[in-house]
């Protein structure tokens, strides 16, 4: 149950109608918390809310807010008692960043600024952020620690490193600060009931949600970037983790701060720490969804690397928190979604 926040108090969700944001708000319902999101909604639909609020039994306030419109941050701010924030909101398509850098660093570091001024004006020191495995680039060996070296390779990734900075510079001026950095390896799969899960706009520029897209017939074919990786199989290998295991790693991560008098940011990888291969994933979902599941290979994709997973034991240890949700479970949760809503939010 919600822990040491008062009953009145609200979690504010930045980003709470995307793909991730939303599962966190579900996660958070059912813990027992209430949750005001703000969301421009430039990559999701307030659709995504009203299932969660179906699901739970429970309502969201919701306020159509762009993080770069301090005003109206503002203003929800002085409208709840806020205990701690949620922040998912952020561009996040790497191709994009590499053709409007600027926007990516504006939207995603001008926006967390803004987010940290209201927060510090108004008293509000607990704070979940969401950052990203691409923080580590190239490994240099795996599993990824936490301490391993950070250098992203892409604006988007650069936005992600920035922004931990950012964030630990603040922490370091100000001991009332309480920070978690969520470090997520690559999230897949979808809430179990089918009702919510990512509604990508065009085609996927991620693996899972293009498979799917592929058993239900919207795309002819997976295209397999690379099949001459020195991996198992020759395809890149990366830590999938199933979105409620993430979403729950939120409450943990939340709780933890509020719970623990320990000041300061710190890093948490949030994945399985086992690795498949793009073929693996190919074959997992040809099982869950009962369809042939047609590849092609070619070229490696720019900026790629061949194998990528966490060491997740210091969450483990530390948030007391480890994702349970087997490939099979995320196949089937992905497909579940995907079969019975083929257009995503705007198929009913
Ligand atoms: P998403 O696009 O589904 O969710 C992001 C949400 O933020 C969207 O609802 C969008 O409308 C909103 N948003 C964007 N700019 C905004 C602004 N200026 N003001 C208000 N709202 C704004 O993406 P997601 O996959 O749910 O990702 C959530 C977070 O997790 C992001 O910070 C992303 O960088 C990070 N992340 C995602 C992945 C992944 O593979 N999905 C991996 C690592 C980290
Ligand atoms: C996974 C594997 C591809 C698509 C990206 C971001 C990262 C993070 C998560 C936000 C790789 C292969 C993919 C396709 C393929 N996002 N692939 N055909 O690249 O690990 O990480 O999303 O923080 O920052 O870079 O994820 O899903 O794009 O790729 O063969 O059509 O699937 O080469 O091996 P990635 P992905």
């Amino acid at each position: 149950s919600a822990v040491d926040v008062g009953p009145s108090d609200y979690i504010l969700v930045t980003g709470g109608a995307g793909y991730i944001g939303s599962h966190a708000v579900l996660e958070l319902l059912q813990t027992g918390y209430k949750v005001v999101v703000v969301d421009n909604l430039c990559n999701s639909s307030k659709e995504s809310l009203r299932r969660v609020e179906k699901l739970t039994g429970k309502v969201v306030q919701f306020h159509e807010v762009d993080l770069l419109d301090q005003p109206s941050l503002e203003g929800v701010f002085a409208s709840y008692p806020i205990s701690a924030v949620l922040h998912f909101a952020a561009l996040k398509a790497v191709g994009e960043s590499v053709t409007h850098p600027l926007r990516y660093h504006r939207v995603n570091s001008v926006g967390t600024i803004n987010l940290l001024d209201c927060m510090y004006r108004h008293g509000i020191w607990n704070l979940v952020f969401s950052s990203s495995a691409t923080v580590y680039g190239e490994p240099d060996r795996l599993p990824l620690t936490e301490s391993a070296a950070l250098r992203a390779t892409n604006p988007y990734g650069k936005t992600k490193l920035y922004i931990e900075e950012i964030l630990r510079d603040a922490a370091m001026s100000d001991s009332r600060w309480r920070i978690a950095l969520l470090r997520y390896f690559n999230p897949a799969g979808a809430h179990p009931s089918g009702r919510i899960g990512e509604d990508p706009h065009g085609a996927p520029n991620n693996l899972m949600p293009y498979i799917v897209q592929v058993a239900i017939g919207r795309r002819p074919h997976v295209t397999v970037f690379g099949s001459d990786y020195s991996t198992k199989d020759g395809t890149g290998i990366r830590d999938y983790i199933h979105v409620v295991d993430l979403a729950k790693g939120h409450i943990a991560a939340l709780e933890k701060l509020v719970r623990t008098p320990t000041h300061g940011c710190v890093p948490y990888n949030l994945g399985t720490g086992v690795g498949y291969s793009v073929l693996e994933m190919i074959s997992a979902a040809e099982k869950a969804s009962q369809k042939t599941i047609p590849y092609v290979i070619a070229p490696r994709r720019k900026g790629d690397v061949a194998e990528v997973y966490a060491d997740p034991s210091f969450a483990n240890r530390e948030l007391g928190w480890r994702a349970e949700r087997t490939l099979d479970e995320m196949c089937r949760d992905q497909w579940a979604w995907q079969s019975t809503n083929p257009h995503g939010y705007g198929s009913e």
